[in-house]
C-alpha cells in the first residue's frame, strides 16, 4: 500500500523530529499532543531544527519551506483518522500510550497502519490494546531523529508482511535505515545501550571517576560523540530509569538493576537536559 499521509501523536522532541524527517521526504504530515503550548511550538522547533541543515548544507531551503508547507499541527485526533500511517510517539508510559490507542482507534480507517514510536515497551502487548494488532507495529527513532540514520523495526506477534513490507518502504523513503528486532525487552539498541550507560552511573556513585572523567574515558577512549552520562542527560534520566526498569523486570537478571544513583536523580527531578540539571548542570 503507498503512503502518503501520516500522522503523528506527540509534538515532543521525538514526535516533532519524526514529523521533520516525513515532512522533508515528500509526506502529508498532521501532528497531534494534548498540549496547545506544544502543538503551537512545533513549526518553530521544526523550522530551526530544519535551519541547522539548511546551513550546513544538507537541506536546500526550496526544500525545507516546502517541507514546512506540508506540516499540519492539529488539535484533534480525529483528524488523524484519514492518515494512512499513524505513529505515536507520546510519553513512554504504558497507560499513556493505551489512553491514546483507545480514543484514536474509533477514528481510524479500516486500512490505516498503527504504529508506536515505543523504546522498550512490548509491541505486542500494545497492539492487543487496538482493533488492528495485524497493522500495527514498532518503529523506533533514535534521537536525534533528523541527524541519526537508524530505525529499529519491530513485529508484534500478529504483524502482517504487508504492514511490515510499508514500513520498510517508509524507513526507506525517509533515506534512513532499518535494523529489525524481535519483541524483547528494549529491542536492541536500548538492550545494549542502557546497561553501558547504567554502568557509568554505578561507576560514578562508586567513585571510580568523576563524571568528567567517565565521560572523556568513553569518549576519547572508545570514539563516542558523546560521553555515557552526557547521553544520559540527552535521553532523559526519567527515560534511562524506565527502560532499565523494563529490561529488569522483563529479563529478571540483576545485571540490569538500576543504578541507585540513578533513581535518585530521577526522584529530585534531575531528568537531564529537559529539567537543566541531570548528571551536568545546564542552568
Ligand atoms: N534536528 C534536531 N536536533 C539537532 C539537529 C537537527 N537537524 N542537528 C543537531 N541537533 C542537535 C543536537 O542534539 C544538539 O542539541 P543542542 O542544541 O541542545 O545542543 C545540537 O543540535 C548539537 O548540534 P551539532 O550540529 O553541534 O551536532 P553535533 O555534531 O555536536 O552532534 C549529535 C550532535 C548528533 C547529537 C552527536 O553528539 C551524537 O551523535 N550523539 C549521540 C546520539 C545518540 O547516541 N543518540 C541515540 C540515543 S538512544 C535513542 O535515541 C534510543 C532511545 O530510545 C533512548
Amino acid at each position: 500500500m503507498e503512503i502518503r499521509r501520516v500522522g503523528v501523536v506527540g509534538a515532543g522532541q521525538m514526535g516533532s523530529g519524526i514529523a521533520h524527517v516525513l515532512a522533508l521526504s515528500g509526506y502529508e504530515v498532521l501532528v497531534t499532543d494534548t498540549s496547545p503550548e506544544a502543538l503551537a511550538a512545533l513549526p518553530r522547533t521544526v523550522a530551526r531544527n530544519m535551519d541547522r541543515q539548511v546551513t550546513k548544507g544538507t537541506v536546500s531551503g526550496a526544500d525545507r519551506d516546502a517541507a514546512l508547507k506540508r506540516l499540519r499541527p492539529t488539535p484533534s485526533l480525529s483528524l488523524l483518522g484519514q492518515c494512512d500511517m499513524v505513529i505515536e510517539a507520546a510519553t513512554e508510559r504504558e497507560a499513556v500510550k493505551i489512553a491514546i490507542f483507545e480514543s484514536l482507534v474509533p477514528h481510524l480507517a479500516p486500512r490505516t497502519i498503527l504504529a508506536t514510536n515505543t523504546s522498550s515497551i512490548p509491541i505486542t502487548r500494545l497492539a492487543a490494546r487496538t482493533d488492528r494488532p495485524e497493522r500495527f507495529l514498532g518503529v523506533h527513532f533514535m534521537n536525534p531523529v533528523p541527524v541519526m540514520q537508524l530505525v529499529e523495526l519491530i513485529r508484534g506477534l500478529a504483524t502482517s508482511d504487508e504492514t511490515f513490507a510499508a514500513a520498510e518502504e517508509l524507513v526507506k523513503r525517509l533515506g534512513k535505515t532499518a535494523a529489525v528486532a524481535r519483541d524483547y525487552p528494549a529491542f536492541i539498541v536500548n538492550r545494549i545501550l542502557l546497561p553501558m550507560i547504567n554502568e557509568a552511573a554505578f561507576a560514578l556513585m562508586e567513585g571510580v571517576g568523576d563524571v568528567v572523567s567517565i565521560d572523556t574515558a568513553m569518549k576519547l577512549g572508545t570514539n563516542q560523540p558523546m560521553g555515557p552520562l552526557e547521553l544520559a542527560d540527552f535521553i532523559g534520566l526519567d527515560t534511562c530509569l524506565s527502560i532499565m526498569t523494563v529490561l529488569h523486570d522483563g529479563l529478571g537478571d540483576s545485571k540490569y538493576r538500576p543504578c541507585p544513583l540513578l533513581r535518585t536523580y530521577v526522584e529530585a527531578g534531575w531528568l537531564g537536559r529537559k529539567a537543566k540539571r541531570g548528571f551536568y548542570d545546564y542552568r
